[in-house]
């Protein structure tokens, strides 16, 4: 995944290369190859102070959180505590009124439009499943692939292992491979989830945030989801939002991080068990 502590991913498409030639690569605050997320200090998501003013109502306030590489951080807190809007924030869709957004040392994602942060390596799975319901299961994922998304993609794109491969391979990781042929609209709920991160897979996310992806499954199909997430560990980074404590036991086993939000900023972080006997988090909420 990385090469020289850095991770490829595609940036905005770059000018012809006679202007780049004379310009240099602006816009960036840093010198950096095109293309690359700057993880030399180990972080790939860092906020500090975060704030988001609707109305005068801080729906976060001075958030301040940082995730690693590789990393599988799982978030949770009571609702309105400002998890989506955490999310939004991060992907571009909402603007903080201050703080510091960064996608490793160097991508001040408050300066980029949602578009553009998208096709630095940000991949977002939303509540509800949002696939193409009259297509087949493998064409989704190749419709997935198939974004614009500039000459450095299509680039790469020539250099990567077939498309038909890379199919195939994301089918077997969200074990849909016998599904293949099905309209997308004929699957489960379970199935629809796991077919939509294949779609965000398929774009080689350095990060993926999901909020709440197991809400309206079945036990079953939450434990299938979180033995698929625990597979893509290493493959990328993720923040998982979610309500479900036997959902975030197996994913952050027994050593994994987990941060507590409540109004709008951490209100604690640690293992699973540590975060459990926190009096604060069981005050605000776990209960007693
Ligand atoms: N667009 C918006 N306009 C006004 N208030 C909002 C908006 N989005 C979120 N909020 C408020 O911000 C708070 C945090 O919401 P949210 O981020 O959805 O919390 P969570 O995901 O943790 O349940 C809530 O009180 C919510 O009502
Ligand atoms: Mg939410």
């Amino acid at each position: 995944m990385t090469a020289h502590n850095a991770l490829i991913v595609d940036l905005p498409p770059l000018p012809e290369v006679s202007e780049r030639n004379m310009n240099g690569i602006t816009g960036l605050g840093h010198i950096l190859a095109p293309g690359e997320i700057d993880i030399s200090h180990g972080t790939i998501l860092y906020l500090e102070d975060v704030t988001v003013s609707f109305d005068g109502f801080r729906a976060l306030n001075k958030l301040t959180l940082s995730i690693d590489v590789g990393e599988l951080r799982c978030v949770i807190g009571p609702n309105g505590a400002g998890k989506t809007t955490m999310m939004d924030v991060i992907t571009g869709k909402t603007r903080p009124d201050g703080g510091k957004v960064f996608l490793g040392q160097t991508l001040d994602l408050t300066r980029m439009s949602e578009p553009v942060i998208a096709r630095t390596g940000i991949g977002r799975k939303f509540q509800k499943p949002t696939v193409f319901e009259n297509h087949p299961v493998w064409e989704n994922l190749e419709l997935a692939m198939k974004t614009d998304k500039g000459w450095l993609a299509s680039l790469r794109a020539r250099l990567d292992r077939s498309a038909q491969a890379r199919i195939e391979e994301t089918l077997e990781l969200i074990r849909l491979q016998h599904d293949a042929t099905r309209a997308a609209g004929e699957l489960s709920h379970g199935q629809k989830q796991r077919l939509e991160i294949g779609m965000l897979l398929m774009q080689q996310p350095a990060l993926l945030l999901l909020d709440e992806p197991a809400a309206g499954m079945t036990d079953h199909e939450t434990m299938e989801l979180a033995e698929l997430l625990n597979k893509l560990r290493g493959t990328c980074s993720m923040m998982v939002v979610e309500h479900d404590m036997e959902f975030v036991a197996a994913l952050s086993g027994a050593t994994g991080k987990v941060t507590v939000m409540a109004e709008g900023s951490v209100l604690a972080e640690g293992t699973l068990d540590e975060v459990k006997r926190n009096e604060a988090v069981i005050e605000s909420y776990l209960g007693r």
